[in-house]
C-alpha cells in the first residue's frame, strides 16, 4: 500500500491516542497515573512513568497499564493484557469493538471486569506529528482488567463501580 493511502487507514499501526483520552485513563489510575505503555512509539503523547518500543509482549507489566495496541496481530497483546491484569491489575486496553472475533472471546469474557463501548468513533493522532488525524472506520471499547474473577472481592465490586462512573459519559459500560 502506498504511504499516503496507508496513512488514513486501519492498516497503519502507529495512530496515537489522543490526549483526551490518555488523560481520562491518567485519571483513573489516579496518584502514579500510567505506569507502563508496553506498545508505544517516539510519536505519542501519552504520559506513562515507562515506554516500550520494543519487547512489550515479553516483558513483565505490572499494573496501571494502559494498551493502544497495533491491529496487526492484535491476539496476543490482547492474551498478555488479559494475564497481566488477571495477576496484577489494573491493565486498560483501548481496542477495536469486534466482538465476533476470536481475540476478543478469548480474553473478554469471564475475565475482563469491565467494559465501556465508546459512542461514536475515535478521532485518532496524526501519524509522525504530521498529516490527518483518522477517524476509526470501526467501534472502539476500552477493557479493564483487574484481578481475578475467580476471587470477588470488594475491590473488584469497587473498582467495576468506579469504571462505570469514570467512563459513563463516553459510552456504555457493562
Ligand atoms: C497503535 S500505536 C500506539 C502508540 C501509543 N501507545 C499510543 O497509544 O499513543 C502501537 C505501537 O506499538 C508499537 N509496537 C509494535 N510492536 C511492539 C512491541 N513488540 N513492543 C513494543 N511496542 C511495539 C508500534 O511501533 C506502534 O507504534
Amino acid at each position: 500500500m502506498p504511504m499516503n493511502k496507508a496513512l488514513t487507514s486501519s492498516k497503519y499501526q502507529h495512530w496515537c491516542t489522543p490526549d483526551w483520552l490518555w488523560h481520562r485513563v491518567t485519571d483513573f489510575f489516579g496518584e502514579g497515573g500510567i505506569l507502563l505503555d508496553p506498545c508505544s512509539n517516539r510519536w505519542t503523547s501519552v504520559k506513562a512513568a515507562r515506554h516500550l518500543k520494543a519487547g512489550g509482549l515479553s516483558e513483565p507489566w505490572g499494573r496501571n497499564v494502559y494498551m493502544n495496541p497495533p491491529y496487526k496481530g492484535i491476539g496476543p497483546w490482547m492474551l498478555k493484557a488479559a494475564r497481566e491484569g488477571v495477576a496484577n491489575g489494573p491493565v486498560i486496553a483501548l481496542v477495536p469493538a469486534r466482538t465476533d472475533t476470536k481475540w476478543w472471546h478469548g480474553t473478554v469474557p469471564d475475565r475482563a471486569l469491565s467494559v465501556c463501548f465508546v459512542k461514536g468513533r475515535i478521532v485518532f493522532e496524526r501519524p509522525r506529528r504530521h498529516g490527518p488525524t483518522w477517524t476509526a472506520g470501526f467501534p472502539s471499547a476500552l477493557i479493564l482488567w483487574d484481578g481475578s474473577p475467580l476471587l470477588p472481592s470488594d475491590y473488584r465490586r469497587k473498582q467495576r463501580h468506579r469504571f462505570k462512573d469514570f467512563f459513563r459519559d463516553i459510552g456504555w459500560v457493562v
